[in-house]
């Protein structure tokens, strides 16, 4: 048994928070004389929807514990969506709300039962809170974009995400089969984060993994991860989902219940409302389309090129004369901050991350600092 100078605790496999070495960056942007555009970290700004404020509000009165499996209500809305918006046919059953969708990809490999010996397997640019997730679970993270690379390891969990962050990148109809039969063949789990499904921009519709076009009508090994943090402004409240596979979906329920991994009641209220109405999340995408549209042009203008970003919340840019952090410290000085690519993989030495997730009076504030570089 470890003692206490023995213990390794969790958070020394963990790698150390990347945004602690851009606050030198962001003291410089907000000497700015009109402030800081903050487009780093891709935090909504705009108000929650009333609709969805006051349905936290009334069920504001509940004493009671929560269901971890949420209310019979709340997965009928899930279900509901998922049919209505994605033509995706899963019964209410094979749903379970998250805490947002962060705590489910930090925990998923643990509660899936995976550990020393297994690989979890992600995109080589990539959301970090994958590989936190397999180091939790004292898996072996392995970056890796293409099935052959894999050779004859077989993962225990293989996570694609389209669209992804940071590159915006959506997977086409045949790329996303294949994943599927390919994991199916070796019995591999696939979980889908899909948490910006709704915000594709240009190209092809981005599909879930659940489409019967895709998986065939059977669920079986495939998880769908949902959040409703973009789509509806609700970042603050953590309301998130997976729907899938039933076998799957149950086994993560009776650990999350043993664990109290439950979504509060007036938080699963809120989601809900917010499933059930498309019109706030439409208004919200046509926001986000307009922020999107001049930023992209401010940037092409003052150099930077634009790969992928075809929907997402995010342009994946790059400018030929500066890396990663060259183009964070010229943005920087003009009191734009930004997120390095490399906070995603090594692979994104050379491309900044831009969020458009800021007011439109901080976009216009951006596009005109660009106009002057
Ligand atoms: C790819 C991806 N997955 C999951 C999340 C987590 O979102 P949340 O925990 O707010 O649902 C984010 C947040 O930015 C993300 O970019």
């Amino acid at each position: 048994m470890a003692t206490m100078a023995e213990r390794r605790p969790v958070a020394d496999r963990l790698p150390t928070f990347p945004w602690d070495r851009l606050a030198p960056y962001k003291e410089t942007a907000a000497q700015h004389p009109d402030g800081i555009v903050d487009l780093s970290v891709g935090t909504p700004v705009d108000p929650v929807p009333p609709r969805l404020r006051a349905a936290l509000a009334e069920a504001a009165d509940t004493p009671g514990y929560p269901q971890t499996y949420g209310t019979r209500a709340l997965r009928e809305s899930i279900s509901g969506w998922l049919a209505r918006r994605h033509q995706v046919q899963v019964d209410p059953d094979a749903t379970l709300p998250t805490i947002g969708s962060k705590e489910l990809v930090a925990w998923l490999p643990t509660l899936l039962g995976l550990g020393p010996g297994d690989t979890v397997v992600f995109p080589e640019l990539a959301y970090p809170t994958y590989d936190v997730g397999a180091r939790i679970a004292g898996a072996t993270p392995v970056a890796a974009d293409s099935l052959t690379q894999l050779g004859p390891v077989r993962p225990g969990l293989l996570w694609i995400n389209s669209p992804a962050n940071p590159t915006g990148r959506v997977l086409g109809l045949e790329h996303l089969r294949k994943v599927v039969s390919w994991a199916r063949e070796r019995g591999v789990v696939v979980a889908s984060d899909e948490c910006y499904l709704e915000l594709g921009w240009e190209g092809e519709r981005p599909l879930s993994i659940l489409h019967p076009e895709v998986c065939g009508g059977s669920h079986e090994g495939l998880l769908a991860v949902h959040s409703l943090s973009k789509r509806s402004n609700l970042a603050g409240y953590r309301a998130g989902f997976v729907a899938g596979d039933p076998a799957l979906v149950q086994q993560l329920l009776q650990a999350r219940k043993h664990a109290g991994m439950m979504v509060p009641a007036p938080v699963q209220a809120a989601m809900r409302a917010a499933l059930d109405d498309d019109e706030h999340a439409e208004e919200q995408k046509q926001r986000y389309a307009a922020r999107r549209t001049q930023l992209r042009d401010a940037l092409e203008k003052a150099g930077w090129q634009i790969t992928h970003s075809e929907a997402g919340l995010y342009l994946w840019a790059s400018h030929p004369d500066y890396d990663a952090w060259g183009s964070v410290r010229v943005l920087a000085e003009q009191g734009i901050l930004v997120a390095p690519g490399e906070f995603y993989g090594p692979a994104g030495a050379r491309h900044v991350r831009v969020a458009f997730t800021a007011t439109d009076e901080r976009v216009a504030a951006a596009v005109k600092r660009l106009a002057e570089l």
